[in-house]
């Protein structure tokens, strides 16, 4: 029977609830004043950057921008559900949960995905009940597992079952238990014949897989063909409804999700088989795409768990070519993508069954290329001396690279790309830029923002020179903040700053929090409105925790806004003033920190120190001007102060550039 937590129950439990208690039990916490600071779970970090706000119940990261309530904790952190949440909760602060008994009228009534659920749910129980229980289902169904080598253990996990052959046999079953018709052809499990409207069963004479939701709902089934009669499909699936999105559902997903995230890595795989017999080999960070090529959803999914995603094909040629498509789109996710070919045309499920959990492991680790690398062997094997071939492979790979957004990654990737092709890096940088910019000239709404142009040559008069250059002195120092805002202001920067007792701590936080901090400390503005606006964006959507990226901009309903940020993000691969003086070319990810860290932080504090200078110049004319003791006092004063700063702030840039 249906059953709902009242609202008002909710909002005891929601009450009752005590932010740093909750977090406490997964996160440890120490005091600091009002507010407790601990090593955000959510990534990783050497240095405590997450708060917990026992006041406003609310837990924040300064370094990963998660943040939200007691309940938004325990959905990101166990993946729970919102219902689940709330009784976790409740039972956490003994509220009973008076559930309301729905009326049949109400039931009905009830949104249809929740009748969906329902429908979906009772056959998933018809269908286990009918593998074990029925001499159909044990005969055939069982025995087939079995004879896949699948344990009783792994099939009751994955909550196998089987459907009978007979026709109609599950529908007359749900029928008969109230289910209503209309829900069950809506779910797919019964197809109605259009002619003669006979009701029969999708799935008849199958063995089932059921798929689930991340909290473990039946959302549909997949359904396998025991003879090896070639003309039925070897696999049947629930059709698209309300609550089955093909695209976005990953097969597994429930069970694989803790090792996900304890591992920090996932393994996709094509079939169900796949997923279990790794799963019983215990492998258990294993989910499948279940046949189709990754979709932009199954890696928004997977990306709640970790970034890093190793697919594992069976060594079959046009299967592999065929899934290369989707993976651009992966990497533009900002993910790290490896691949394991496995041997002699085996695909996970044979291969598992082959080996030892020990001996698959070696191999996966043996075996795992990054992407940009598995792709340009793969097609150079196919180009082979063909220049025509060989010239749409690189520009094929370049603009796999061009998606990734991380600049590091990028310049590892046409390192070791430029190594296997034997191509210089300055010609890839070239072929790379000119992508770039192609692409982001094509995102530009037709006709709304300006294109992209250089600026027009000044026509300058000698005395206009002095104040002129350091107008484009400004104006540079404006662009490369606006530039590492655009670019990486979501990236994380580890920075020296001041704390209120006057010592210098470090803190790692995202490159944007640290810009619009430092930045709004001295009240410091823009010289130009556009400029000032862009910064607003980014002072604001930091308040919410929601820092935007280039592309996010780009969708802008301010037209000067988008232009701007065209701008901004084609000069991407500009390599920073740092790298530029000091000759650094950084090829490894870990130095990207360092160089992202020293080119803000010069960025910052050089703009800083210019309007320092600018206030010490404008001090120092009404200095000489004043006659007026008490005044006079007052403006030396002020300049010292200065003074004092425009030392400091050298001083920190000369630590980085000299
Ligand atoms: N698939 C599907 N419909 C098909 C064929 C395949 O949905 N007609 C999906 C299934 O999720 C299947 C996966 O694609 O598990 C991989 O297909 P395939 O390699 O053909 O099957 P296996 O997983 O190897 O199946 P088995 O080991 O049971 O033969
Ligand atoms: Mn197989």
């Amino acid at each position: 029977m249906a059953k709902r937590i009242p609202d008002t129950t909710k909002r005891a439990i929601i009450e009752a609830a005590r932010i740093d208690e909750v977090v406490g039990e997964f996160v440890s916490l120490k005091k600091r004043g009002a507010n407790y600071l601990g090593l955000c779970p959510f990534h990783q970090e050497k240095t405590p950057s997450f708060i917990v706000s026992p006041a406003k119940g609310i837990f924040k990261c300064f370094g990963c921008g998660k943040g939200g309530d007691s309940v938004s904790f325990l959905m990101e952190h166990e993946h729970f559900d919102y219902v689940e949440a709330l009784r976790y909760l409740a039972q956490k602060y003994n509220i009973e949960i008076e559930e309301e008994e729905l009326t049949p009228e109400q039931a009905k009534a009830e949104n249809e995905r929740e009748s969906l659920y329902h429908v979906t749910q009772y056959a998933a129980e018809h269908f286990i009940k009918n593998l074990w229980d029925s001499e159909e289902g044990r005969s055939i169904g069982l025995s087939y597992f079995r004879e896949r080598r699948f344990t009783d253990a792994i099939i009751k996990q994955f909550q196998l079952g089987y459907c009978s052959e007979g026709w109609d046999t599950f529908t007359q079953e749900a029928l008969k238990a109230g289910y209503d018709k209309k829900f069950l052809v809506q779910s797919g499990l019964t197809i109605q014949k259009e002619d003669t409207g006979k009701l029969y069963d999708r799935f008849r004479g199958r063995v089932i897989f059921p798929i689930h939701s991340i909290s473990g709902r039946v959302l549909g089934f997949g359904g396998r063909i025991l003879s090896a009669d070639k003309s039925k499909a070897k696999y049947v699936n629930s059709p698209e409804s309300e609550i089955y999105h093909k695209s976005n559902v990953l097969y597994a997903i429930p069970f694989a999700k803790r090792e996900i995230v304890a591992q920090d890595m996932a393994y996709m795989v094509e079939g169900y088989a796949d997923v279990i017999s790794m799963h019983q080999a215990g492998i258990t960070n294993v989910v499948a795409s279940s046949g189709t090529s990754l979709t932009e959803d199954q890696i928004k999914l997977i990306s709640h768990f970790t970034k890093n995603l190793t697919l594992l094909y069976d060594g079959d040629p046009a299967g592999i070519k065929a899934s290369l498509r989707g993976i651009d789109m992966v990497l533009a996710k900002d993910m790290n993508v490896r691949v394991v070919l496995l041997p002699d045309g085996q695909d996970p499920d044979d291969f598992a069954r082959a080996h030892s959990t020990e001996e698959i492991l070696a191999y996966l680790k043996a075996n795992a290329v990054d992407f940009i690398t598995f792709k340009t062997r793969l097609l150079l094997a196919d180009a082979g001396n063909d220049p025509i071939k060989r010239a749409e492979l690189i520009d094929n790979i370049l603009h796999s690279i061009s998606v990734i957004p991380d600049e590091i990654k990028r310049a590892v990737y046409v390192q070791e790309c430029g190594r296997l092709l034997g191509i210089s890096e300055a010609d890839l940088y070239q072929k790379l830029n000119r992508i770039f910019r192609n692409d982001f000239q094509k995102q530009l709404p037709k006709g709304g923002a300006a294109p992209i142009t250089e600026p027009p040559a000044q026509q300058k008069s000698e005395e206009d020179m002095r104040q002129s250059e350091a107008q484009v002195l400004q104006e540079t120092l404006e662009r490369e903040l606006m530039r590492l805002l655009v670019n990486h202001g979501r990236a994380n920067t580890r920075q020296t700053y001041i704390n209120t007792e006057g010592k210098e701590e470090k803190q790692v936080l995202p490159v944007c929090a640290y810009i619009v901090m430092e930045l709004q400390q001295d009240e410091l503005t823009f010289s130009d409105p556009l400029k000032n606006r862009l910064f607003s964006i980014f002072a604001d959507s930091y308040d919410k925790g929601d820092i935007p990226t280039a592309e996010d901009l780009l969708l802008s309903e301010e037209p000067e806004v988008r232009a701007l940020v065209a701008d901004l993000s084609a000069s991407r691969f500009e390599i920073s003033k740092v790298w530029e003086s000091k000759n650094i070319f950084v090829h490894t990810e870990q130095n990207h920190g360092p160089v992202l860290d020293a080119a803000v932080m010069q960025a910052v504090q050089s703009f800083r120190l210019k309007q320092v200078k600018d206030m010490l110049e404008k001090l120092s004319e009404r200095i000489k001007e004043t006659s007026d003791e008490l005044d006079l006092l007052a403006l030396m004063q002020k300049k010292k102060r200065l003074d004092y700063m425009k030392s400091v702030l050298s001083g920190m840039l000369r630590r980085v550039v000299c």
